[in-house]
């Protein structure tokens, strides 16, 4: 069995500011997308990760990824192509450039640059051991409510049997391929694409598998989440207690 991550970084990342393509805002002077594939490359199971770039930002991607030599003593080939206006299209195009040889796929957000080696791990395992489609999850803090237009609460949603969605999502690659190819009709349309990939393999009726996730996969989308990746990384390199798995 052979695993490859396709890593969506395609996207503008507006709720983080002004500034260039999120996955290129740094962290620790290293852009957001080398921390995430260093991590992918650093999973023994993955043999191949696609980058999915902005497509203006293709060439720069590439000699990142080519410079960066953490990734380069990784035994990982690192493929980048250009992404689409939707981070469902753009997950399609990484599909598109698998290698023949590739059975499970992992879907990775480029904007979740520190996720734990032993979550990919996870993912991957579960889907070898026969799940068609796996999902990383955590309990929620929050209590959710449902707001209406007019900003009434008109519902209290039972919180126990809610889970936030983290990546790496991973699947079969048959099944993806068959979730992309049924949606690929509104791949384009930003109001019925899926925000993530379980979402187009629920839609086929086929059941999602979820396993549990990892505080510190969690996604740069504001700019308090800089904040507080610099600490996480700072821990790391102190050489911490790793508890925030
Ligand atoms: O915007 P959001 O944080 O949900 O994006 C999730 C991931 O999808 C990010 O890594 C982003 O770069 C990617 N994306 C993409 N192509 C798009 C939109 C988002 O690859 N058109």
């Amino acid at each position: 069995v052979i695993a490859a991550a396709i890593v969506p970084a395609a996207g503008r990342g507006e709720r983080l500011g002004p500034g260039g393509p999120k996955a290129l805002r740094e962290l620790a002077g290293l852009p957001l997308l080398v921390h995430a594939v260093r991590a992918l490359g650093a999973a023994r199971a993955v043999a191949e990760v696609v980058v999915v770039a902005p497509g203006d930002a293709v060439d720069e991607v590439r000699a990142l990824m080519r410079g960066d030599t953490v990734l380069q003593s990784e035994d990982v080939r690192v493929l980048v192509v250009a992404g689409g206006r939707t981070r469902q299209e753009s997950v399609r195009l990484g599909l598109a450039a698998l290698g023949d040889d590739v059975d499970v796929v992992l879907v990775h957000d480029a904007a979740r640059p520190l996720v734990p080696v032993d979550l990919v791990d996870r993912v991957v395992q579960a889907v070898r051991t026969g799940a068609d489609a796996v999902i990383p999850v955590l309990p929620l803090a929050d209590t959710v409510k449902r707001v209406d237009e007019a900003g009434r609460v008109d519902a209290t949603i039972d919180r126990s049997t809610l889970r936030a969605v983290q990546t790496p999502q991973g699947f079969a690659r048959a099944v993806l391929e068959e979730a992309h190819h049924a949606a690929s009709t509104d791949a384009d349309d930003e109001a019925t694409a899926a925000t993530d990939d379980a979402g187009l393999v629920e839609r086929l009726g086929t059941t999602v598998h979820a396993v549990p996730g990892a505080e510190e996969a969690f996604k740069v989308t504001r700019p308090i989440d800089l904040l507080l990746a610099e600490a996480v990384l700072s821990r790391r390199r102190a050489g911490g207690a790793r508890d925030g798995r």
